[in-house]
């Protein structure tokens, strides 16, 4: 098996799991290299160049990381890149602020808030009437719309609908099918390291239906036996829903693959995209999963706002979950019509404003590019992971080769809350520690609670190395 070691930082390399589920177009355009360099990089770790497609396209089972000399350098700007982002630059405490929750939600780049300000301050105005001011709301929201569409993707712009999150995007999803397609003793299947919110809605779905919920178990190292979930798909399952990322393992799970397992027999898939839509590009049409959902708030844009991806037939098929204004015909005291797809699921007053928002944050991201900054972020993880592991009685939970960069742990003995104070009030480290909002992923895990650092392309390797002194010399204290 050739070495799967990547060392070199993101200048002049990139990292390509081959048994990952993309086209070759798709890592040509993520690292910004030809398809040559591809399979030049695929020969010289001992691999046959000329099936670089097969490699690709079929999904081997091994593991295997490769570097591909870049066209261009691969550079981020740290220092450059945290100007856009007012809030880095705040000492709470007299302390310059270390942020690593970004995985709960991310600062925001200084164009998204002169956005809102600038649209509050000269622009304000309810979609769809018919003043001016009106008519250049409407407009800008159907152009996040399509930039929203083109951003991820997606065929049509039909196909995005505003949530208020991830967590409506999956009450959607749940509460539809329960009413249009689940029946009694239905199966869904979920995974052992779902964050709440892809749980509850479920369970609900199930009170209403007598559907059953069933949970794919997770290995060692935090990944899912594609094995195993071939095997839990019976002739009852009607849907998979499952994360992209975890939020508390990091692991990144092969979608595509359990896309073409599901739909071989007739499944559905639904991808809770919280943790993996700010840190990688991602495409539906590549995916090919059914609905994907995300948080806005978690990749630079604005509070309060999300979408959901749906495939057009599936959107056509399931009842909206809100009803109210903006997504009805015709109503009567007895009974009312809805409109088509997106606006039926959008009932009520939309965030307008952060939608445009939203709008400015996808040409920001656009910009900085997160085929990128995926590369540094990894090298941000990397460093934490080798700095983390060589402390006495620390413990990696979550050690798949193919992780979003966040990582958890917990020091043998050791309460993490008093970690996560400790972190805060002598380093000025901002993290998060406790369930996680992933209770029974603790008990699979057999601990009470984690503390998780999670990292963004706006991060420095010194603040990370900060993070490791400031563990270490907690986990020496008496
Ligand atoms: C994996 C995952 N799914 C769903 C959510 C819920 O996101 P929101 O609260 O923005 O709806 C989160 C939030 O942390 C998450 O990490």
């Amino acid at each position: 098996m050739p070495d799967n070691k990547l060392q070199k930082g993101p200048q002049d390399s990139a990292r390509i799991n081959i048994n990952e589920d993309y086209e070759v177009r798709y890592w040509t355009e993520k690292f910004n290299c030809s398809k040559q360099k591809l399979k030049e990089a695929v020969g010289a770790v001992g691999f046959n160049p000329s099936k670089v497609n097969t490699y690709l396209k079929k999904s081997k089972t091994e593991k295997l990381t490769v570097r591909v000399q870049t066209k261009t350098n691969v550079k981020i700007d740290v220092k450059k890149l945290r100007r856009d982002f007012p809030m880095l630059a705040s000492k709470p405490g007299g302390k310059p602020m270390i942020y690593f929750d970004s995985a709960a939600t991310t600062h925001k780049p200084k164009v998204v808030i002169e956005k809102l300000k600038e649209y509050y301050l000269k622009q304000y105005a309810k979609p769809n009437e018919q003043h001016s001011f009106s008519k250049t709301t409407t407009v800008a929201v159907e152009l996040t719309r399509r930039k929203t569409a083109k951003f991820i993707g997606a065929s049509s712009p039909k196909q995005i609908i505003f949530t208020r999150g991830t967590t409506e995007g999956t009450n959607i999803v749940a509460h539809g099918f329960a009413d249009a397609i689940l029946n009694m003793a239905d199966e869904i299947l979920i995974t052992k390291m779902e964050h709440h919110s892809n749980i509850i809605p479920w369970q609900m779905a199930c009170v209403k239906s007598g559907a059953v919920l069933r949970t794919i178990s997770i290995t060692g190292k935090g990944e899912i036996d594609l094995n195993e979930l071939d095997s839990m798909i019976t002739g009852k399952t009607r849907i998979i829903s499952i994360p992209h990322s975890s939020h508390v393992l990091g692991t990144i799970l092969p979608i595509k693959k359990i896309c073409a397992l599901a739909h071989a027999k007739g499944v559905a898939v639904m991808v809770d995209g919280a943790q993996a839509a700010p840190h990688m590009p991602v495409s539906m049409k590549d995916l090919g999963c059914d609905f994907y959902a995300f948080s806005c708030h978690k990749m630079g844009g604005p509070t309060g706002l999300g979408v959901l991806y749906g495939k057009t037939e599936w959107l056509n098929k399931i009842a909206p979950l809100i009803g109210g204004a903006e997504m009805a015909d015709t109503v009567t005291f007895s009974s009312s019509t809805y409109t088509g797809i997106p606006k039926k699921f959008e009932g009520g007053t939309p965030p307008f404003a952060e939608i445009i928002a939203f709008g400015t944050l996808i040409d920001y991201t656009k910009k900085i590019n997160l085929a990128n900054t995926s590369q540094y972020e990894v090298q941000l993880l990397k460093q934490a992971t080798e700095g983390l592991s060589k402390i006495k009685n620390v413990r990696i939970f979550g050690t798949s080769d193919n992780k979003e960069p966040l990582i958890s742990f917990d020091i043998e003995g050791k309460d993490v809350k008093k970690l996560e104070r400790y972190l805060h009030n002598k380093w000025g480290i901002a993290l998060r520690a406790g369930e996680l909002t992933a209770q029974p992923l603790m008990k699979v895990l057999g601990v009470k609670q984690l503390i998780r650092a999670s990292f963004c392309y706006y991060n420095t390797p010194q603040e990370v190395e900060t993070l490791i002194k400031g563990v270490e010399t907690f986990a020496k204290m008496k």
